[in-house]
This record gives structure tokens, C-alpha cells and sequence, in this order.
């Protein structure tokens, strides 16, 4: 074996396990991007509780009020972000009850949303009954 044919093997050898270890990179990072969703489906109460799975994205069992405005109304109904009515300031929420016709009109502008408040409050698959929870756990209606 001449010079030249044995640094083409050595070249060869290195760019083989380069691409060996890129790829192991790879499938590691893959990995990691996928777990914190098999995670969450796993922890999840709405995946559990839902249980085959399919159910999930069919309606599936309901989240709590505290579940869904935990995950989507608090951002701006925590801290009254945006003049959104805060969550426990019941005078705020009965006056605006009182101008929507009752809860079950508050429920009609949170699904259509109104001014800057989003359809359905960010939680485009929640249920009518999830949003209405989650409408008394912020105004105690
Ligand atoms: C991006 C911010 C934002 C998010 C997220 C959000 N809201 Fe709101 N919401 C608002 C704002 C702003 C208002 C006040 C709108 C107005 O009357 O001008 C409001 C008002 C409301 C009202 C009162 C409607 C009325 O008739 O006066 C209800 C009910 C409501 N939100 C429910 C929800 C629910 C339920 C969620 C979570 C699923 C949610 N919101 C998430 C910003 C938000």
C-alpha cells in the first residue's frame, strides 16, 4: 500500500465515524424533540383521562375550568392584560355578565371573541362547556 492509498484509508475511516456520530446526533436530538410530547400525553390529565387516545381529539373527556384557564385565559385574565377583566375581580365580571345577558352570554363572546379578546381565548379545541368552566373559575359566577 502506497502513501497516498493509506491516507485515502484514513480519510475514508474518519469520515466514515464523522457520519456515524453526526447521525447518532441526529437521532438524539430527534428524540429529545419528540419526548416532551410523549410526556405531556403521558402526565397530561386530558390525555389520561381521555385514555385510548383517539377520544382526545374527539371531545375526549373535559378539562377542568382551572385546567383549560391555566393553560389559556391566564396570560391575559391573570394580570388583566390588554383591559381584560382579571380573574377574581367579580365586580369587573358581574357588571360585564350583567351587559352580556349572564354567563351563558359571556360564553357567546369568548367563543366568537370581542374586541382583543381571541376566539375561544387561544383554546381553539376546547368545548363550550371547558370554556364556560373556565369563564366561572375566573369570575366566580
Ligand atoms: C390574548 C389575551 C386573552 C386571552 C388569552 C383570553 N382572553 Fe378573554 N378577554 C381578553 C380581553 C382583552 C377581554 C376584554 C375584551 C373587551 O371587552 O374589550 C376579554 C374578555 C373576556 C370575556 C368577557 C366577554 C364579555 O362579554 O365582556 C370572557 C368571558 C373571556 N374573555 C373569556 C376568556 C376565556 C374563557 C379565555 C381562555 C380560554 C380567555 N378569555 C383568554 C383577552 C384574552
Amino acid at each position: 500500500m502506497n502513501l497516498i492509498k493509506k491516507i485515502l484509508v484514513a480519510q475514508t475511516a474518519v469520515l466514515a465515524l464523522w457520519a456515524m456520530s453526526a447521525q447518532a446526533a441526529t437521532d438524539e436530538a430527534i428524540a429529545e424533540r419528540l419526548k416532551p410530547v410523549g410526556e405531556v400525553c403521558i402526565q397530561g390529565e386530558e390525555c389520561a383521562a381521555a385514555g385510548a387516545g383517539a377520544a382526545a381529539a374527539a371531545g375526549g373527556a373535559a378539562r377542568s375550568g382551572s385546567d383549560v384557564y391555566g393553560k389559556f385565559c391566564t396570560a391575559c385574565h391573570g394580570s388583566g392584560l390588554l383591559n381584560a377583566p382579571k380573574t377574581g375581580d367579580s365586580a369587573a365580571w358581574s357588571a360585564r355578565a350583567d351587559a352580556a345577558g349572564g354567563l351563558d352570554g359571556l360564553l357567546k363572546h369568548a367563543i366568537s371573541g370581542i374586541n382583543a379578546m381571541p376566539p375561544k381565548g387561544t383554546c381553539g379545541d376546547c368545548s363550550d362547556d371547558e370554556l364556560k368552566a373556565a369563564i366561572q373559575h375566573m369570575s366566580g359566577l
